[in-house]
Parts: structure tokens; sequence; C-alpha cells
């Protein structure tokens, strides 16, 4: 199979629910997809999604970056590029693109500077297909409260929310490999969104 698939989007899009959703829709038609998540998908890298996350810890935009972008080393070595070599299909919930909406357009940091490190960080691996659960971040944050205590992103304010969205469409606009479906539909009507576009970019390599 050897294909990577992603999920993005703002605080509360319901990108686990949906990652989880696809999973029983392939193992149904007999694909046994990797999932995996960033930050975190190894033990090294979970232990430094713990730093990055913690709500008690003051961290400046580039050591939140350089964070994002440990961890994301650790799993592009440790978990993706082996998945794919042996050609299994890999989900990911988040990938480089997040760093992108929010460590650039979120924090400000320059985007040609998180675009160089990250070419070096993933080796040049990008996914097949993007998929963006795109939110009204006050929509996406009314729901991450109902979850319980917030973490340090999710206690970043509104307008920081709103630069984030703003930065993954933007990616979206300029990438054929991006599909954005709307997150404020219901769980149903998301996951058949999911499914074609998923579908159609297996199509090439598998007749699901
Ligand atoms: P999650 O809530 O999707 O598990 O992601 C954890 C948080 O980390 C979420 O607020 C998005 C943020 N994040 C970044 O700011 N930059 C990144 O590169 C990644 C992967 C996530």
């Amino acid at each position: 199979m050897n294909k990577f698939l992603v999920f993005e989007g703002p605080e509360g899009a319901g990108k686990t629910t949906q990652i989880q959703l696809l999973k029983a829709r392939l193992i149904q038609r007999g694909i046994t997809p990797i999932i995996t998540k960033e930050p975190g998908g190894t033990p090294a890298a979970d232990a430094i999604r713990a730093v990055i996350l913690d709500p008690k810890l003051e961290i400046n935009p580039l050591t939140e970056f350089l964070l994002y972008c440990a961890s994301r080393a650790q799993h592009v070595n440790e978990v993706i590029k082996p998945a794919l070599e042996k050609n299994k299909l890999v989900i990911s919930d988040r990938f480089y693109a997040a760093s992108i909406a929010y460590q650039g357009y979120g924090r400000g940091l320059e985007l040609s500077f998180i675009n160089d490190l990250t070419a070096r960080v993933t080796q040049g691996l990008s996914p097949n297909l993007t998929i963006l659960l795109d939110i009204d971040p006050e929509k996406g944050l009314k729901r991450v409260a109902n979850r319980g205590q917030k973490d340090r992103l999710e206690l970043a304010d509104l307008s920081f929310h709103r630069r984030v969205r703003q930065g993954f469409l933007t990616q979206a606009g300029n990438n054929p490999n991006w599909v954005v479906i709307d997150a404020a539909q219901t769980e149903t009507e998301i996951a058949n969104a999911v499914w074609q576009s998923v579908k159609k970019a297996l199509m090439e390599v598998n007749d699901v």
C-alpha cells in the first residue's frame, strides 16, 4: 500500500473519532492501517509531548517548535518510515502542517525557517493526502472545554486559534493533496466525506 494519510484541524475538530471510524471501514475491506499521532507516536516522542502540552510550563515559540521537531524526527524514524517501507498504510493524527499552522501562523515564526527545518526532520517525507477537518475555533474550543482540563495549546487565546485555522485553510488552498471537510456536519456526514477522499487517494494502488 505504502501510502501516508494525515488528519489536521483546529482544536475540537473531531480527528480522533474520524480516524477510528476510518480505521473500522478500512479493516472491513481487509486493510489494517498503522494509526499514529503527533506530537508522540513513540515512547521518547510521548515524553516530549508531555512537556509540550504541560499547562504549567512556559515555553517560548522557538523552543515549542523545536520540541515538535524533536518529536517528529523520532516519529518519522521509528514509526512512519519503517511502516511505509513495509508497504503499510499509515494514518497520522497531525504532521508538519500543524507546525506551519500553529508555530508559523499562530505563534509567528518565519515560515521559511519552519519549512527548512521540517525538510530535514521529515527527510522529505510528505503525506499523499491531508484531510483538514475544518471548524470555527470558537465551536471547537467549546467542544474541548467539555472534555475537561485544557492543555497548554488549548489555553491560548481565540485570536491565536483563528490564525491557526487560517494557516490550515491557506495550506489547503495551496496544495492539491489536501481536502477540506466541514467538521460542523454530523459524525456520519464527515465520515462519509472522509471515506470518499480516502478511497480516491487509495484507488491508484488498491481496489478498495
Ligand atoms: P492534538 O490535540 O491533536 O493531540 O495535538 C496536540 C496539540 O499540539 C494541538 O494543540 C496542536 C499542537 N501542535 C502544534 O502546535 N504543532 C505541531 O507541529 C503539532 C503536531 C501539534
